[in-house]
């Protein structure tokens, strides 16, 4: 028997002022765009941005339903839009932030289990790895090099083979 270990890394920003340019501009996209979240049974606004290797830039927010679990989430909204309008092109960043009725938004918040599958079959399929930018309206950003550092051991294609 050998045990093994699986570490990730992430880099920790004091807030959005401590970042890059351009990752600075795609948070405040995010953010903005949760403006347009329909999220009338959690009142937890879900929004993210995404920056295509083409330049082009989708914004995805949650959508909810009165049959809960149809909703979807905001990362796989903008995931599926980025597909449909470009179909294989690499996304580059995606960032991600939130409102809520209920209080806060001064911590980042990291995609769900259903969301990390969803952004690993995507870097996949173009060869690309996307780089998650993670906050809130205020405070700390996370940044996760890799979306699928947040999924290890995954499942994937291969594990058919
Ligand atoms: N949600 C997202 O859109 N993205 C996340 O990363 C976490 C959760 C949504 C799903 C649901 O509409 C609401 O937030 C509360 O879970």
């Amino acid at each position: 028997m050998k045990e093994s270990k699986i570490e990730i890394s992430y880099k920790v920003y004091e807030d959005i002022n401590e970042l890059p340019k351009e990752d600075a501009w795609l948070l405040n996209e995010a953010r903005e765009v949760t403006k347009q979240a329909y999220a009338p049974y959690s009142n937890f606004y879900v929004g993210a941005a995404a920056k295509l290797v083409n330049g082009e830039i989708v914004v995805g927010t949650n959508q909810e339903n009165a049959s809960y679990p149809v909703g979807l989430c905001a990362e796989r909204t903008l995931l599926a839009s980025a597909s449909a309008l470009y179909p294989g092109i690499a996304i580059e960043t995606m960032a991600v932030s939130y409102q809520s009725d209920n209080g806060n938004s001064n911590q980042p918040i990291a995609p769900c289990g259903m969301c990390r599958q969803y952004l690993q079959e995507y870097e996949l399929r173009v060869g690309k790895p996307i780089k998650l930018i993670l906050a809130g309206f205020e405070g700390k950003v996370y940044v996760v090099e890799k979306a699928s550092y947040l999924l290890p051991l995954g499942f994937t294609s291969e594990s058919m083979k």
